[in-house]
């Protein structure tokens, strides 16, 4: 009887993929970027648009949700079969700012295809996921207007800026989130056509520094010599961060980092690396190195930490003049690992900065809102059942992977629903190119990630609730 249920869905999906893909199109349109200094309308529009597109799906309750402040979310959800257990599907709806827009090959908000791949901002960080939970559930409800499992959908406004808003709206609606098991369709496969189930996530702290040393620029010759360059004196600061192997050099900062296992070494020294492929999907030039020490690769990006100069700024390339300028700026993010705590780094980074400083010059630190890392235990039914839905709709065997980037909402949520099952995946691959330029997306790993989406529904429906 499921079994039937399933297949229509399959089938309703090959039947309509390309009218689902559409549905993505019609999102990425939309430039829901949510960064400060943007237009906070079009993530506000955004949110319509996914509430009308749960609607459509054959969600129940679909409403926008507020805070007061930041950007909006957005809630639906189907909950006819009691007894079956409850699904909390998250992703995010807002995206990154566009970066270099000269560099887009076809312009960020208009959805474009190139070789199977689907370029546009949010393609796959993070409208790809909205719009594979849409077409998996319409799957279903279209042709036999019912779920296996009871969902709840949460498609959130602000995870690219922190998630600041997100403590206040999982207390406000509490009794809205309860569930038995969370999927978050945000983080990227392994490799094109391979999948991944993700089972840690690295987690943030950012700030940013001003470091100012006269009240307004001055002529560089005229002045030049007793005064102190604000740019060189953070240059040194930015420089201190890191040793000659470009390891963070932050002292007491590496103290916590939790030490792999046998185990865990083991599983790591098994993936499949080829060096030129990493290269490619890295996007390293030839005659860069890898740097970071002794290690994998997967060591150093998912399970030790480290440490990225956003930008940084002091006057610009066109107002480049002969002078000392007043103030140089600069965003400082790092990555922390277990068991690193992030106000302790951020404490750590501080310090660090401060003592740094040279000349008495002026420095200004802000913090950003943090994100701590997130790592689990794989074992279990529903892990075992997104292992299966994963392998059916790639025909891969999927890898059990780490994550170098951050989502605030894992620890969140899991730690509010008493360390509940989460499932971590998505339709990114190593060649999306998130927050970068010509973001894209596999077209083909989108319609394999809707088929493990279908899956996993049908294998979650088979557990108790
Ligand atoms: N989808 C990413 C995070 C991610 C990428 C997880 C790849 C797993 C694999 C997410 O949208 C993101 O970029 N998050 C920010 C979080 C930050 C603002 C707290 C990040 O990692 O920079
Ligand atoms: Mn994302």
């Amino acid at each position: 009887m499921n079994g039937k249920k399933l297949d229509l869905a399959l089938q309703h999906f090959n039947d309509h993929k390309s009218v689902y893909l559409d549905d993505l199109k019609d999102l990425i349109r939309i430039p829901s970027i949510s960064f400060p200094g943007f237009d906070p309308a079009p993530v506000r529009h955004c949110a319509g648009a996914v509430a009308s597109l749960l609607k459509t799906c054959g969600l129940k309750d679909v409403r926008v949700l507020e805070t007061g402040i930041g950007h909006p979310s957005v809630f639906g959800q189907w909950n006819n079969e009691p007894g079956k257990p409850t699904l909390l599907l998250y992703a995010h709806h807002d995206v990154q700012p566009v970066g270099r827009e000269e560099l887009w090959i076809t312009p960020p908000f208009d959805p474009t295809e190139r070789n199977g791949r689907l370029y546009g901002r949010g393609s796959a960080d993070d409208k790809g996921g909205v719009a594979m939970y849409a077409a998996a559930l319409r799957s279903y409800l279209q042709t036999g207007n019912a779920l296996p499992v009871n969902v709840k959908c949460l498609i959130e406004g602000e995870e690219e800026v922190g998630s600041a808003n997100l403590g206040t709206l999982l207390q406000l609606h509490r009794e809205l989130f309860s569930a038995d098991a969370v999927v978050i369709a945000d983080s990227e496969n392994f490799d094109s056509g391979v999948p991944a189930l993700t089972a840690s996530l690295r987690g943030i702290v950012t700030v940013t520094v001003e470091v100012r040393s006269l009240s307004s620029s001055v002529h560089s010759g005229t002045w030049g010599g007793p005064l102190p360059d604000p740019v060189i004196a953070l240059s040194r600061m930015i420089a201190s961060l890191v040793d000659e192997t470009g390891q963070p050099a932050i002292l007491g900062l590496v103290d916590k980092v939790r030490m792999l296992s046998r185990e865990e070494r083991a599983h790591l020294d098994a993936l499949p690396f080829q060096e030129s492929l990493y290269r490619k999907q890295a996007k390293l030039l030839d005659t860069t190195q890898i740097i970071g020490g002794k290690g994998s690769v997967y060591e150093k990006m998912w399970y030790r930490p480290s440490i990225a100069v956003n930008a940084i700024e002091a006057s610009s390339r066109k107002q480049a003049a002969n002078i000392i300028n007043d103030v140089a700026w600069a965003r400082i993010g790092i990555r922390i690992v277990p068991d690193m705590d992030p106000n302790v780094t951020l404490d750590l980074l501080k310090k660090h900065l401060l003592k740094q400083a040279p000349w008495g010059v002026q420095v200004t630190i802000q913090p950003e809102a943090p994100s701590t890392w997130w790592k689990t235990d794989t074992t279990g039914s529903v892990f075992e059942a997104a292992l299966k839905a994963l392998e059916k709709g790639y025909g891969k065997r999927p890898v059990v992977a780490g994550a170098g980037g951050s989502i605030p909402f894992v620890q969140t949520i899991t730690e509010a629903l008493g360390n509940a099952p989460a499932l971590l995946l998505g339709v990114g691959d190593p060649f999306t190119a998130a927050h970068s330029e010509n973001e894209s997306l596999l077209i083909s790993d989108w319609e394999k990630g809707c088929r493990s989406m279908i899956h996993l529904l049908a294998e979650l429906g088979e557990l108790n609730g």
